[in-house]
């Protein structure tokens, strides 16, 4: 279709209006709610739009032709999910149908009211407010009752695709002054943990934007998410910034829990690499080469230290023993 070009709306051809709504951008969200036999149910829309703060009014829209429209034509309460762009998966389990769409989704308990999926950017739990009949949908409105939300960036949809908002999450970033990136050297075993960006040539250690507002326990929560881990971080090891980069660098020492390390995204890597393994070839920038090179050799000596970089070069801080927890610390 011509960009120029009126076209008449027709019944007959609803596919190139539907393509031209689909130009208008949108986040994804998973609506759900129990059915009255208790089972969760729940589907992927894109209709979500927030309607009113006062009172905290949201809708979607729900297709007349959806399995589950007389679930939600019912229910009292429903959470609307926003999902991160590591629920890509998810989002495309939510749009099928016949399946068990819960089957190894983590629901939180803390909200009983409405299954509401644990890891997701944002879950806004809902009362229903009112049903407007609208032509092929039926549009739900909720008041938000309660609502959560994390860090991440958010699974963009655009002409019927998901769209990665990582590179424009850092753009934004940026742009207000605010580039702080915290990653974490998490040691598992004998090993570190690094992840690969889908297209990325090189490997690189967990990080993500620090947004202001936002605790550095939160920040840190977030990094462990990113490669599917829980642990404990111990003391700041390193602050940089590489050649190139309109951010800096904080990186924080780390440990892992036992477990395997796997990426929230579908097509993130997650892997644990030994020494032996000379990851530091591995990865980009002169400064995280060097860290992992000494993170490497300080865990072999079991001694380490804080860099800071300085104008002569960069500063080493040896840290003697080992972190301890500050009700054990001997002031
Ligand atoms: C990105 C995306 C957005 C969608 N948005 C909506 C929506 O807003 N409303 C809707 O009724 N269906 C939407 N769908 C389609 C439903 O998710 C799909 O029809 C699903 O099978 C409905 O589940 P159900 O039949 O179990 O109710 C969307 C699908 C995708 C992939």
């Amino acid at each position: 279709m011509s960009n120029l070009d009126w076209h008449p709306v027709s019944a007959d051809d609803t596919r190139s209006l539907r393509s031209v709504f689909g130009t208008f951008m949108t986040g994804v969200t998973i609506v759900t709610a129990w059915d009255a036999q208790g089972t969760p149910r729940g589907f992927t829309a894109n209709s979500f739009t927030s309607v009113s703060l006062s009172p905290a009014l949201v809708l979607v829209c729900i297709a007349r032709s959806a399995g589950s429209l007389p679930v939600f034509s019912e229910a009292t309460d429903f959470a609307i999910n926003i999902l991160g762009d590591w629920q890509r998966d998810l989002s495309t389990t939510f749009a099928g149908r016949g399946v068990d769409k819960f089957a190894g989704v983590e629901l939180l308990e803390s909200e009983p009211s409405a299954p509401c999926l644990a890891d997701s950017l944002s879950v806004l739990r809902c009362t229903r407010h009112s049903l407007v009949e609208a032509g092929d949908h039926v549009i739900l409105i909720g008041e938000v009752q309660r609502y959560r939300s994390s860090l991440g960036s958010p699974l963009g949809y655009f002409r019927g695709s998901y769209v990665d908002f990582a590179e424009g999450a850092k753009a934004i970033q940026v742009e207000r002054g605010s580039a702080l990136k915290v990653g974490c050297l998490i040691a598992q075993g004998n090993g570190l943990v690094l992840v690969r960006e889908p297209g990325c040539a090189h490997w690189s250690i967990p990080e993500v934007f620090w947004h202001s507002g936002v605790s550095q326990k939160a920040v840190i929560e977030d990094v462990f998410r990113r490669v599917g881990l829980s642990g404990q971080v111990s003391f700041i090891y390193s602050m940089f910034e590489e050649a190139g980069d309109d951010f800096t660098r904080l990186i924080f020492r780390a440990d892992a829990a036992a477990g395997a390390p796997a990426a929230r995204s579908g097509e993130r890597e997650v892997r644990v690499f030994a020494a032996d393994e000379t990851p530091w070839l591995l990865v980009k920038g002169e400064y995280t080469v060097s860290m992992i090179q000494r993170f490497f050799t300080e865990r072999e000596a079991d001694a380490f230290g804080i860099y800071c970089d300085t104008a002569d070069g960069g500063r080493i801080a040896g840290i003697a023993g080992k972190p301890v927890h500050w009700l054990d610390w001997k002031h």
